[in-house]
């Protein structure tokens, strides 16, 4: 049996459509041959600037894939307002800067903290399951549960950075560790996810407790040399 889920990112397939402004690489394409080739579910994440994914990328996913689309969204009215329009199966809540490159780290939940858990309320309310996208602090974890999140996911960004660069990871490994402990301990499902490559999910697989794994900038480049299928397979066979 598999112990922790494959998500499949494809922002990036729809970030080197947008830099022609042409109609390929498909992101749908991608999302359904990921969900043929064993993908448990597919993440986009729909930023405000559009720069990747766009509205109708995520019309047209949602109304064709068969596997969960879980979709990343910041907190804000307009985000909250697509997903309660679209239903998707599973949000998760993400920081968002305009002019940051990637996701550069967990949300702060001190920050408007009732907004956020008014949003919380919202999805849960549609049958969404939510997701809040966490530095691995356990206070923060403490948090998420205190806004009745049903999952967290933990920014593996830092621990795959050491791992990038042949630093020592064990101090971050043993926070990451302790983070999944505690998430369990009080009912959070956990997820994982940033900058996950082969080397990066394979040790952090070792971890007991995380379930999900959302992987996509190094799976979709990986994909330009092996191919998407042989690509998924092996992350795959990392997981289970
Ligand atoms: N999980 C979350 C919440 C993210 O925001 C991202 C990046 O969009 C990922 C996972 C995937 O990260 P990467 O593209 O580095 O694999």
């Amino acid at each position: 049996m598999k112990k922790i889920r494959l998500g499949v990112n494809i922002d990036h397939v729809a970030t080197v459509r947008n830099a022609r402004g042409e109609k390929y690489p498909s992101p749908l394409r991608a999302a359904t041959l990921a969900e043929k080739c064993g993908a448990d579910s597919i993440t986009i994440h729909l930023r405000e600037d559009r720069r990747h994914i766009n509205d109708t990328d995520l019309s047209l996913i949602i109304s064709k894939l068969k596997i969960p689309l879980n979709l990343e969204i910041a907190a804000t009215r307009e985000m909250l307002k697509i997903a309660l329009r679209h239903r998707p199966p599973f949000v998760c809540i993400v920081p968002e800067k305009r002019k940051e490159i990637t996701t550069e780290g967990g949300l702060k939940l001190n920050f408007n903290k009732s907004f956020l858990k008014n949003i919380i309320f919202k999805l849960k309310k549609k049958k969404i399951r939510v997701s809040l996208f966490v530095e691995p602090s356990l206070t923060d974890i403490k948090k998420a549960k205190l806004l009745n999140a049903d999952c967290i996911e933990i920014h593996t960004g830092k621990f795959c950075n050491l791992i990038n660069s042949n630093s020592n990871f064990n101090n971050e490994l043993n926070r990451i560790n302790k983070a999944v402990i505690l998430a369990n301990k009080i009912g959070l499902e956990v997820h994982a996810g940033h900058g996950l490559t082969y080397k990066s999910a394979k040790i952090l697989s070792r971890i007991k407790g995380i379930k999900e794994f959302n992987i996509g900038h190094f799976l979709v480049g990986e994909s330009i040399f092996v191919g998407l299928p042989s690509c998924i397979n092996k992350f795959k066979k990392i997981v289970k």
